[in-house]
């Protein structure tokens, strides 16, 4: 069950899914690394995750509705799941509560914090740790402001854009890369530096020996955070998760944080440049081609690659891993009786 994240490197992690207000009384439906899935708020408000699939028939939990009880209604014949997966009720077929219980739905670790929606990509009511929630989004001195768009890409390609420094002044040359553009001679060095961190690696660079002032790191699985350097007393920086949806689809989560200028009136403009920068980037993810990163070897790669290797290493050993403890599984399960 839920194969699709392991078939992605993406089993065991977890990963913002969905905007707080996105989630209201409806459920919502969403897919994460080829496998559906179903968000729906209890009486209480908490938020719960479960497989989109009714243990039934296989149809949509999401096309059902929240009942007064707080339980997810299915549409096909009324079974009920409390949040936890377990079945509340299954109409016409009264059976005491012990039977009932061989017939739930499967659940998922999910979190409400920072304004996100953070979900656990294992089936379960546990998960080992807790997500790795940035402090400003938590932190009423910051002014946060979220944006989410779909590329027609693999996640694994648009992580790596984010990572990587050299493009900058090429795709980036009309907005933030005009910097690096103009001062770039024909024999011109960016050298990148790489340090790892316990959640993955941040990454500074220079070009001939002057420090850029981008720091970016890359947190596990999938988040890449920028933070702009040299702003004595401010912080500005720009989260973006690359959230797989399937294999030609990525779902990019953006959250730009800052304890400046909180109230104004220009900000609106601000955002708006966040936007263009990320459809510069998509122009040219989007025509990746394989859509996901291969073997480092079938592509040629330079220092200034450094990063994105990092990253590229991480998740193919993830993903060969996941086949393994795949293929392990081969007998096929007994019969229920
Ligand atoms: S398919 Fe869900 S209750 Fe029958
Ligand atoms: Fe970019």
């Amino acid at each position: 069950m839920l194969e699709g994240f392991a078939n992605e490197g993406f089993t065991e992690v977890w990963t913002p899914v969905a905007l707080s207000r996105e989630v209201g009384k409806k459920p919502y439906a969403l897919t994460l690394a080829s496998e559906r899935v179903v968000l729906f708020r209890d009486n209480a408000g908490q938020v719960a995750a479960l497989h989109d699939q009714c243990p039934h028939r296989g149809v949509k939990l999401s096309l059902g509705k929240v009942s007064k009880d707080g339980c997810l209604e299915c549409p096909f014949h009324g079974w009920r799941f409390k949040s936890d997966g377990a079945c509340k009720d299954i109409p016409l077929n009264p059976m005491p509560e012990e039977k009932r219980q061989r017939f739930a739905a499967t659940a998922l670790p999910v979190r409400e914090r920072g304004g996100l929606i953070w979900l656990y990509t294992r089936p379960g009511a546990e998960a080992p740790d807790e997500p790795l929630v940035p402090t400003d989004l938590e932190d009423a001195g910051f002014s946060n402001y979220f944006y989410t768009e779909t590329w027609a890409a693999h996640w694994t390609r648009a992580m790596e854009n984010m990572l990587d420094m050299p493009h900058l002044p090429f795709v980036h040359r009309r907005t933030i890369g005009g910097g690096l553009w103009r001062n770039m001679k024909p024999d011109s060095r960016m050298e990148v530096e790489v340090q790892p961190t316990p959640v993955g690696l941040r990454t500074t660079s220079t070009l001939d020996g002057k420090l850029d002032d981008a720091l970016l790191e890359w947190n596990r699985p999938n988040n890449m955070t920028l933070t702009i350097l040299d702003m004595p007393g401010r912080t500005l920086r720009l989260r973006i998760w690359c959230v797989p949806v399937d294999a030609n689809h990525t779902r990019m989560m953006l959250a730009s944080s800052r304890n400046f200028m909180r109230y104004n009136p220009l900000a609106p403009l601000f955002y708006h440049f966040n936007k263009v920068i990320v459809g510069e980037d998509r122009a040219v993810v989007e025509s990746s081609h394989p859509v996901e990163v291969p073997q480092a070897s079938e592509e040629r790669s330079v220092a200034t690659d450094r990063a994105t290797l990092a990253f590229r290493r991480w998740y193919l050993e993830r993903k060969k891993r996941g086949e393994r403890e795949l293929s392990a599984v081969t007998e096929a399960p007994p019969l229920a009786s």
